[in-house]
């Protein structure tokens, strides 16, 4: 009955939460490279199901640029990817009343006039459909794009306001740079037509709820806020291992690997959340100004401190894979790293003193992305007669994905005439408390930018600071390839060095 009640508030919470009104003004969401996987997979479905929410505004369109003449199809493959992508039954929808207002436009990147054809289009929808000339741009395409895109945006008058209150956002996908001197480079060019506050660059792990929830649990709570540093915290693991291999995605990995792909990036920045201060306010420039403090505070990373690895053939879920040399378009002596691991040490007022470890790797045993909180033992063990073996941290795991929930676990006597204490877990799970979700992380964050809220977007410092901690340690890299790759079986935890590195402070990987 106790329960019932919990549930039925918590429930009432989170419905409230949902209600809270937070609709864009009319706009038009024009995608560059709507041709591509992501438009179809992740952007029609997180629109789609905006507009079923209630959370866009009445007047709204969808643009799809793209430079291949996919008009005939269009429609059909959006249509095919909201169904599919947004867990949406067909028999149940009539996907008409959205659709009427996706549109498709072809236009090369560089072509002057496609651009002010797409201009007059744009604004031909305004006068139809009354999307007041308001635009987010998403760029969906190869980094090398991203300047020209913005830069004929510029040309033909398509960034800046021409009435009070009017907006034009860009949202632009990752990578963001190669290292600290490309990142700088890209971001020249974009500022030098867009201003920072209207550049929204996407970090999807920045709209998975658990990854917000880090900070709820952080500072809308009382009970773990005075415990989160140095005096009472052992260590910080971060983990984002993936069962998956590079799906095909042969010539962008070899170029990328994995310190690139996912470390600088997705793992980052939840290190950021991890270890920030509490910012004054939920507002974009306080949650970045502490965020920038974490990245500045990270001590120059030694490349003894960090392990590479690449897999070689093994099995995942019971299936035979091959290793990644043998992979689509990779080199057969191919030394890009499918695995990275680190040790960190942040040196400030609350982590001094305490090491983070963090992990990254395809075709690991499990799909896993968790943060584990390690804490220190009692000062003294009181239960002497126990096997000591037993008496274990206390440990909080914070699991991004799958089975996204927070567990705690503590010694608890064994019932019996002795005292025997065994580690037992208190555990919360989002999918028991509030049932399953549908979002896939691009509702948030493309609703955030539709409404200029940079809070959950990495801005042009913090990526240019997590560069130039990243930077060394591939230059030091390239100047000692690696001779023992592949050094993982794929479907296992990685290199034997990656134990050796936790092994050396006398410590263990966390089982996932
Ligand atoms: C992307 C990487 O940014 O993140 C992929 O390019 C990786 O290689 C993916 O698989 C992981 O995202 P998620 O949401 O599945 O953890």
């Amino acid at each position: 009955m106790a329960n019932e009640v919990k549930q039925t508030v918590m429930h009432m919470g989170y419905e409230e939460g949902k209600k809270q009104e937070r609709i864009p003004d009319p706009c038009i969401v024009v995608i560059f490279g709507a041709s591509g996987d992501l438009t179809k997979r992740k952007l029609l479905p997180a629109l789609y199901h905006l507009k079923q929410e209630g959370m866009l505004p009445e007047s709204f369109a969808v643009v799809g640029v793209a430079r291949r003449d996919i008009s005939a199809t269009f429609s059909a493959d959006m249509e095919d990817g909201i169904l599919k992508g947004g867990g949406v039954d067909e028999s149940d929808v009539d996907l008409k009343p959205f659709m009427e207002n996706v549109k498709y436009f072809t236009t090369s990147f560089d072509d002057d006039a496609g651009f002010e054809k797409l201009k007059n289009f744009l604004a031909e929808i305004d006068k139809k459909v009354g999307t007041k000339g308001n635009r987010l741009f998403y760029l969906a395409v190869a980094p090398e794009y991203f300047a020209d895109i913005t830069d004929r945006l510029g040309k033909h008058g398509m960034t800046k306001a021409t009435l009070p209150g009017q907006w034009m956002h860009v949202i632009i996908e990752k990578p963001f740079g190669t290292d600290l001197a490309s990142a700088r480079k890209l971001n020249d060019e974009i500022n030098r037509v867009l201003n920072e506050d209207q550049i929204f660059r996407i970090d999807h792990y920045l709209g998975k709820e658990t990854v917000q929830n880090i900070l709820v649990f952080r500072f809308g709570n009382g009970i773990f806020e005075p415990i989160w540093n140095r005096n009472y915290i052992d260590h910080v693991e971060i983990t984002a291992a993936e069962c998956i291999g590079i799906e095909g995605r042969g010539p962008f990995y070899e170029s990328a690997g994995a310190l690139r792909d996912v470390l600088q990036n997705h793992v980052m920045e939840v290190l950021s959340f991890v270890a920030m201060e509490p910012p004054d306010s939920f507002e974009s420039s306080a949650v970045r100004t502490e965020k920038l403090k974490v990245w500045h505070a990270i001590d120059p990373i030694e490349v003894e401190d960090t392990v590479r690895g690449q897999y070689g053939p093994g099995r995942v879920d019971g299936e035979k894979v091959i290793g990644y040399r043998e992979e689509d378009r990779v080199d057969s002596e191919s030394e890009t790293e499918t695995f990275v691991a680190m040790r960190l040490q942040i040196e400030n007022w609350r982590w001094a003193g305490v090491p983070i470890y963090i992990r990254a790797g395809k075709r690991l045993a499990k799909r896993v992305t968790e943060v584990t909180v390690v804490f220190k033992q009692p000062p003294m063990h009181m239960f002497k007669s126990n096997d000591t073996k037993q008496v274990k941290p206390n440990v909080l795991k914070m699991r991004i994905q799958p089975d996204e929930g927070i567990s705690l676990t503590f010694g608890a006597k064994v019932p019996g005439p002795t005292t025997n204490v065994m580690p037992v877990e208190m555990h919360f799970s989002y999918a028991e408390n509030f049932g399953k979700s549908s979002a896939n992380g691009y509702e948030r964050l493309l609703l955030d930018a539709m409404l200029g809220d940079g809070t959950l977007f990495a801005h042009r410092d913090g990526v240019e600071a997590t560069w130039a901690l990243m930077t060394p340690i591939l230059e030091a890299w390239a100047k000692r390839p690696p001779s023992d790759f592949p050094n993982y079986e794929a479907g296992s935890w990685g290199p034997a060095a990656a134990d050796a590195l936790m092994k050396r402070d006398r410590r263990k990987w966390h089982k996932l």
